[in-house]
């Protein structure tokens, strides 16, 4: 007997790959997008891989988290490797998916029946940033340290839940031991727990519909997603692995001087480029603004354009068409000219 008819007797390998060879990938001038969600996944793979393997030696604790990160980086063998992939493979990630994002945004594939893969997608940036932000803290270094601080010191004065999902994770008056603790417990098991099943939800909905094309194409040409796509995914997939080789080995991530509570916050400290757009607008609200605290004012601009944003499949009427686009491009711009404007605000300081 075949392995695969072993399979097929056990775990209906064949309805599997009927169902695989169901989609159809549209083929046109922009199918190249296309891939994006699949390097989204890529990144995300690698993160786990090496997530496991970081796991085998990190210790949470704060002198403990810093000498065992010092440890991964200097002794152990492959370790300096390990971290630097697993920290540019974040990065590269939350790229992938703020790209594959707008891509899936301006070609209107939120669109019914797509509803559910645009939002189970939001949540996915939602927890991927959340990933990012908890991830950060881990090493305990001075900058992890300071960013954190100030993170949580942002999220405390958004509006709704804010201040108690702030004080939730900080676990005190300060940050400290039971918040890298509680970031630890976020970033190595909650996050996971919930980021599974939803990534499931969407790769089984984006294989249910099939991807979407634009509206502005009108050819139906398409090729089969199994195997023809998924093979030019592989190849997408080998050059990530090629260009993370090479940023992670040409650019080691760094490890900072151990984070010192008692000293001063160094100088131009700055979230991450993620969070970079919102702390660039609260910078630029002033502290009262007529009765209304700032920072409450410009958490809640931005929570209101995030619920806007999300609630696209609901407000998209086909005839809003130019609107809708238009709106996608005044949120690029605001993330693109408030990042930029962020980083030349604490450039030279750091
Ligand atoms: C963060 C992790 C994410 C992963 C791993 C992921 C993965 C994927 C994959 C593999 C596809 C199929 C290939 C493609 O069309 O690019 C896809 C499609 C899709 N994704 Fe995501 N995605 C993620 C985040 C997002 C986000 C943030 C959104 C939007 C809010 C989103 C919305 C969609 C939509 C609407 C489709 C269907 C596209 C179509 O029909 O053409 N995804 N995703």
């Amino acid at each position: 007997m075949s392995v695969h008819a072993w399979l097929d007797d056990r775990i209906g390998l064949a309805d599997f790959l009927s169902f695989l060879r169901k989609k159809e990938v549209p083929d046109h001038s922009h199918a190249v997008w296309y891939f994006l969600g699949g390097m989204t996944l890529f990144f995300f793979m690698m993160q786990v891989l090496t997530g496991l393997l970081l796991i085998v030696y990190y210790q949470p604790g704060s002198d403990a988290s810093y000498g065992s990160v010092q440890r991964i980086t200097s002794q152990i063998e492959f370790g300096w490797l390990i971290r630097s992939v697993h920290s540019w493979s974040a990065n590269l990630m939350l790229l992938s998916a703020f790209f594959h994002m707008f891509s899936v945004f301006f070609m209107k594939a939120y669109r019914a029946p797509r509803e559910l893969t645009w939002w189970s997608g939001m949540g996915l940036l939602g927890l991927g940033m959340g990933f990012g932000f908890s991830g950060y803290l881990l090493p305990w270094d001075q900058l992890a340290y300071f960013a954190t601080k100030i993170g949580l010191d942002v999220m405390e004065k958004s509006p709704l839940i804010g201040k108690e999902l702030a004080t939730m994770l900080r676990g005190g008056a300060d940050v400290g031991v039971i918040t890298l603790q509680r970031f630890y417990a976020l970033h190595a098991a909650v996050l996971p727990v919930l980021f599974m099943p939803l990534l499931l939800l969407h790769l089984w909905l984006v294989q249910k519909h099939g991807n979407a094309a634009p509206p502005s194409v009108t050819e139906k040409k398409s090729v089969p997603f199994f195997p023809t796509f998924l093979y030019k995914d592989l190849m997408v997939w080998f050059l990530c692995l090629n260009l993370l080789a090479l940023l992670a080995s040409l650019w080691p991530w760094d490890l900072g001087p151990q984070a010192d509570k008692l000293a001063s916050a160094p100088d131009g400290i700055h979230p991450e480029w993620y969070f970079m757009s919102q702390f660039q607008l609260l910078k630029l609200i002033p502290g009262k603004v007529g009765p209304v605290d700032g920072e409450l004012l410009g958490m809640g601009l931005f929570g209101a354009g995030g619920v806007l944003w999300a609630l696209v499949p609901l407000w998209d009427r086909g005839s809003r068409g130019r609107l809708v686009n238009l709106v996608g491009l005044g949120a690029v711009i605001v993330l693109i000219v408030l990042t930029i404007w962020g980083y030349a605000g604490v450039a030279g300081k750091g």
